[in-house]
């Protein structure tokens, strides 16, 4: 048994960390443009006394790579024409809600950005790629932040709906694989970026992020499963073909007890429970979990919900379960909730490989075996990973080249065990690489942490002549695809 014969393989990016031109064509600043690095606590924002609001504030000390990222907004096309040189069978990335509405409560959309993302869709399908779009990748308007206080505000479900309502209906036909908020369950650690929530009344105005309270964090928790519902509701509307998935961070599902103590193991369940299944059994079941609940007893909270929602959210499930998977951890008392790659744990002493320093993320191309079965057996939804990969600082060599065995040996890793749980019965519907070309990081807000088989010449400075140049392990990655896998059986042929 090999890979499916129509296994979508590709590579993912998001709109935020690649395509730079932060304020074009009427785009607004959204969440990331005020930070560098997701997993930094302080976002470049001010109180204002006098409006008693929130308001950008660039550092000038800082370097925003993302403002002009890799500059893909200009030359998408020659990079597209890079990923389906690989034989792309899909790309992944994102809409910048920004670019469609740019302050996001705006009644009439952009054309511009309408139009920038029609022709980047048209392009994919010409190069024969099937678009894989995500609707919000750390990408919320900023104003809907300052103003409205972001998705504990009820008001953002409306602003979402005629968000996707637009994108849908200019798409309509184009796209068949829409996946709606990335990594949202990162909520609990990144609230102001993965959930873009923001205390319009903050108890300390130096601290942004810590005045965030768990009754607005659990409050998002609730608009965003009526906002995930309603998306699959009218997609179906508009265009029936198209399916409609979710995005979860699925590194931490891959949570293993450091021992057989109950408490460990128990302690592992409810880890995983509580940073991925509290929002795939919302996204995928349609119910708000009994233990989600005792969360807001304990904590005193109490989000406004009515069971007309309830139903909604019921009735409205996504299509398939789409996800992440960089690393594993262990729970051995408690576990730290990390950064973009997933939870921190005890080392684990059964792995013997990680990420290069300063990242050092453990590599573990069993658990991604483990963590697809765990999924498949509790949604019994098809499965697509949409991100995948490792971060390398990597230079061309005196000859140009750019020689990177670890790339491809962390990806052929992971395929076999890919390829275990398809014969396990999970139903994976493709593999889409992260980063298939150099791009800004999210966790840090680096260029340094390189995920591509095509370099880019950008640097942590803010310098470089963004000219692309091929890894070695691009011909690597096209091999696999062209043989669906095959390769991968008997590596002497
Ligand atoms: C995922 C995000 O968490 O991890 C991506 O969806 C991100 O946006 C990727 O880039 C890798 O993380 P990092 O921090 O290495 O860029």
């Amino acid at each position: 048994m090999s890979y499916p014969k129509d296994f979508l393989w590709g590579g993912a990016v998001a709109a935020n960390q690649c395509e730079g031109a932060w304020k074009e064509d009427g785009k607004q600043p959204n969440v990331t443009d005020v930070m560098v690095g997701i997993a930094n606590k302080n976002p470049s924002i001010k109180w204002n006394e006098e409006t008693n609001k929130w308001e950008m504030a660039l550092d000038p000390d800082k370097v925003y790579l993302s403002h002009e990222a890799i500059d893909f907004y200009h030359r998408y096309k020659e990079d597209l024409k890079l990923m389906a040189g690989m034989g792309f069978k899909a790309f992944r990335t994102s809409i910048a809600w920004g670019r469609i509405f740019p302050n996001g409560d705006e009644t009439q959309p952009n054309e511009a950005g309408l139009k920038f993302y029609e022709d980047m869709i048209d392009t994919m399908i010409e190069l024969g790629m099937e678009p894989v779009i995500t609707l919000s990748h750390y990408e919320t308007p900023l104003h809907l932040l300052t103003e409205y206080g972001g998705w504990s505000n009820h008001q953002l479900v409306d602003f979402w709906k005629r968000y996707v309502t637009t994108v849908f209906e200019r798409y309509k036909g184009k796209v068949k694989y829409w996946l709606t908020f990335n990594e949202v369950n990162n909520m609990k650690h990144m609230p102001f970026v993965a959930s873009a929530i923001l205390n319009t009344n903050p108890k300390d105005k130096n601290d942004p992020i810590g005045s965030i309270t768990e009754q607005e964090k659990w409050q998002a928790y609730y608009n965003i499963c009526v906002a995930n519902a309603w998306t699959v509701k009218i997609c179906k509307e508009i265009d029936p073909k198209a399916k409609v998935g979710c995005m979860l961070t699925s590194s931490c599902v891959a949570t293993y007890p450091y021992n057989c103590d109950p408490d460990n193991v128990f302690g592992a369940y409810d880890a995983q429970r509580m940073s991925n299944f509290y929002f795939g059994d919302a996204f995928c079941l349609g119910i708000i979990p009994g233990y989600v609940k005792r969360v807001w007893r304990e904590q005193n909270c109490e989000p406004k919900m009515c069971d007309e929602e309830l139903k909604l959210i019921k009735e409205n499930t996504v299509e398939f379960f789409s996800l992440s998977y960089y690393r594993s951890s262990t729970f051995e008392g408690t576990v730290s909730l990390g950064d973009t790659g997933g939870l921190i744990g005890k080392e684990n002493p059964y792995l013997t490989g990680c990420s290069p320093e300063p990242w050092r993320w453990p590599i573990d191309p069993k658990g991604i075996r483990y963590i697809l079965n765990v999924l498949y057996d509790r949604y019994h939804l098809p499965l697509f990973i949409v991100e995948n990969g490792i971060g390398l600082d990597e230079a061309p060599d005196q000859n140009g080249e750019i020689d990177d065995p670890e790339r491809m040996k962390y990806v052929e890793d992971h395929l076999h065990y890919i390829h275990e749980a398809i014969l396990d019965g999970v139903e994976v519907m493709g593999y889409l690489y992260w980063g298939p070309i150099d791009i800004v990081s999210a966790g840090t807000g680096e260029m340094r942490k390189r995920y591509g088989f095509v370099y880019v010449d950008r640097h942590n400075d803010g310098s470089g002549t963004m000219e692309r140049k091929i890894k070695n392990s691009y011909y690597r990655y096209k091999e696999i695809i062209e043989t669906n896998g095959e390769c991968l059986f008997n590596k002497d042929k």
